[in-house]
């Protein structure tokens, strides 16, 4: 038995497939096509492992999705592969439609070939890991999104895996494939990559960079620690209702410039700077364009349902994730000067 990941190198998925091999003998295939975002340094604890099998390639490949199921036969596919900043989708909005709505349009005809020639078609999975960003903004008064509330995405990356999720919700009601699909509220914790708000806040402190604040810091996100979310996948991929969508978060609503106060307080603790504190360094910078306010996960389907919980609160998710960093900054060094693809070809060529 194997399972299939797509993007396992990548930061929620290589959090997903350590821990999917910390726990099970269950084979995994991490297929990723090692973007700017894909590091194959995050896997290199599996490296020997005859449980693990990396495959460099991309999901709008059909062919190489066809022979890779053929070959290693898995019982689930978990699709985390996408182009997941928003910034990025900001600046050059292509890239997104290209993997996040062509490339899960591929994959779901792969998947549904495959599904479709098997004999028992009903131990079949396939998940779907989506955001809570295709709910759109919150006004700061209004309940949280629930799995009902309306899509209105706001920037070409929500819009785009808003479209993924309308495909795979199709490709299940159409077909009968037989998916799953989580919405996840912003996830925090080791491996992230330092453009997004919490890795970038902590890595430029230390450097004594500035640390950009867009606009008043007023926008609200709700954190879960990437383990929680890892593990809320394992529970809906073990008994979600097929054709089901499934929000993940863990209630925890905190303004950015709140955010970006507590990582300095835990460096001031941990890391003293001979400059005074780290919050000298906050700077307001230009807003976002569209930033969305607020969002707010309500997941009480997944609590009630499959009873899961999350681990960690956020006190103690973002002090055990400031401390990965300061114990990983050679990580972050291969990250940062991109020296991390030269590391990956001495080690797997
Ligand atoms: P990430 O950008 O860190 O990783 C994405 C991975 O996908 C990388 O390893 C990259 O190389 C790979 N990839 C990109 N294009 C590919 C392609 N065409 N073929 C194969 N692989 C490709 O993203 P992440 O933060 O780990 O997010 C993973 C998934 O979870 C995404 O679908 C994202 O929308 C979703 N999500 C993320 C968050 C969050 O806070 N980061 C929250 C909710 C949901
Ligand atoms: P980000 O980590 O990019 O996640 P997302 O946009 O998917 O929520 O940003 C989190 C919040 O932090 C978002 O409101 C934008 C803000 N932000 C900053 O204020 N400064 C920064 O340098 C970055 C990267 C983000």
């Amino acid at each position: 038995m194997s399972i299939l990941v797509t993007g396992g190198a990548g930061f929620i998925g290589s959090n997903f497939v350590l821990d999917w091999l910390a726990q099970s003998d269950e084979a995994v295939v991490t297929l990723d096509a090692l973007t700017y975002a894909g590091n194959r340094e995050n896997l290199a604890s599996l490296e020997g492992d005859a449980r693990h099998h990396f495959v460099h390639g991309d999901i709008g490949d059909r062919a190489l999705l066809d022979r890779l199921l053929a070959e290693h036969k898995p019982r689930a596919l978990v699709h985390f592969a996408a182009e997941s900043h928003v910034d990025r989708s900001i600046h050059a909005p292509g890239a997104f439609i290209k993997t996040n709505v062509e490339g899960t349009f591929t994959l779901l005809e792969a998947a549904r070939a495959y599904w479709s020639a098997m004999a028992d078609k009903d131990s079949f999975r396939f998940l779907h890991v989506s955001t809570d960003e295709v709910y759109g903004s919150l006004s700061p008064d209004a309940p949280a999104f629930t799995e009902q509330h309306a899509f209105e995405p706001n920037s070409p990356y929500s819009a785009s895996k808003a479209a993924s999720d309308h495909l795979v919700r199709a490709w299940h009601h159409t077909y009968g494939l037989p998916v799953l699909t989580t919405n996840c509220s912003n996830n925090y914790g080791p491996y992230h990559f330092p453009e997004k708000l919490i890795p970038l806040v902590i890595v430029n402190a230390l450097a004594g960079k500035p640390l950009p604040i867009y606009g008043d810091g007023q926008q609200v996100r709700d954190w879960l620690y990437v383990k929680d979310h890892c593990s809320a996948i394992r529970r809906v991929l073990d008994g979600g209702r097929l054709g089901e969508t499934y929000n993940v978060g863990g209630w925890n609503e905190k303004t950015n410039l709140t955010i970006v106060h507590t990582i300095c307080e835990l460096l001031d603790e941990l890391r003293p700077s001979p400059e005074g504190s780290y919050k000298r360094l906050i700077t307001h910078v230009k807003d976002r364009p569209g930033h969305d306010r607020r969002y707010a996960i309500d997941a009480r389907k997944l609590e009630r349902e499959l009873g899961w919980r999350p681990a960690e609160t956020f006190e103690t998710g973002i002090r055990k994730t400031v401390a990965w960093y300061l114990e990983h900054q050679d990580w972050v060094t291969r990250v940062q000067s991109g020296a991390y693809r030269d590391w990956v070809a001495k080690q797997y060529q």
